[in-house]
């Protein structure tokens, strides 16, 4: 059984459906926020998972709190640490500790719009595709080795909300997915890239706007 530990800031919808997914193999140690008013704890909870909140603002700086994020964790014996929604910038030290075995979701097809504000971002930059990335986690922001990417097209009439919901649907299926690679011991990383043992091939282009028939 591979021991998970998710880092929430928010709603954790990203969790929820981690959770939800009944990964098998898995087991959801626990759920920690570094706010209080994380909505995503209560869902934990209800789900008979432990859920923990650690206030980053209880600590006098980033190296401190990073250290008693890394203490609570690793109490958990954690094989993958999971951000999800997680909106505090992690140390150096932290990311060496974990390193392999900590990935982030990020809401925009990585290298473009590393950072916030990333939907307004890709309706500003004019691009007609967008989506979501999951990876392995390094020292510099919103980088590391993929695991995956969702696509999804930008529409004439979009706007930040409803891109944003378009492209965290496709989080909620991505997310698992690539746990579930993690825990099933087929992931391998090869540079900046990831190679997943078995995963099917297809080598069909998204284009958007579709070309006409
Ligand atoms: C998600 O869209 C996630 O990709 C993003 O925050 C949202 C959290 O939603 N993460 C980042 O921007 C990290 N840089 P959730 O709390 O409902 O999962």
């Amino acid at each position: 059984m591979k021991n998970i530990v998710i880092l929430i800031s928010g709603r954790g919808s990203n969790m929820e459906a981690i959770v939800r997914a009944a990964i098998p193999g898995a087991r959801i140690a626990a759920v920690i926020a570094n706010r209080p008013d994380a909505s995503g704890l209560a869902f934990a909870s209800a789900h008979g998972i432990e859920a923990v909140c650690l206030d980053h603002k209880a600590f006098a700086d980033r190296a401190a709190f990073d250290e008693a994020l890394r203490q609570r964790i690793d109490a958990y014996a954690p094989d993958v640490v999971v951000l999800a929604g997680f909106m505090r910038v992690l140390g150096e030290g932290f990311v060496r500790h974990y390193e392999g075995r900590l990935i982030n979701i990020h809401p925009s097809l990585l290298p473009a719009f590393p950072g916030l504000h990333t939907h307004r971002r890709a309706l500003e930059s004019g691009a007609t595709v967008h989506g979501a990335t999951v990876h392995f986690v390094t020292a510099e922001l919103d980088s590391g080795p993929v695991l995956v990417q969702a696509v999804v097209p930008v529409l004439p009439d979009d706007d930040e909300a409803a891109l944003a919901t378009r492209v965290l649907q496709e989080e909620h299926r991505i997310y698992p997915q690539a746990l579930r690679w993690i825990v099933e011991g087929r992931t391998r990383i090869a540079g900046q890239r990831v190679l997943v043992q078995d995963r099917a091939r297809d080598q069909a282009a998204l284009i958007s706007p579709p070309l006409d028939a």
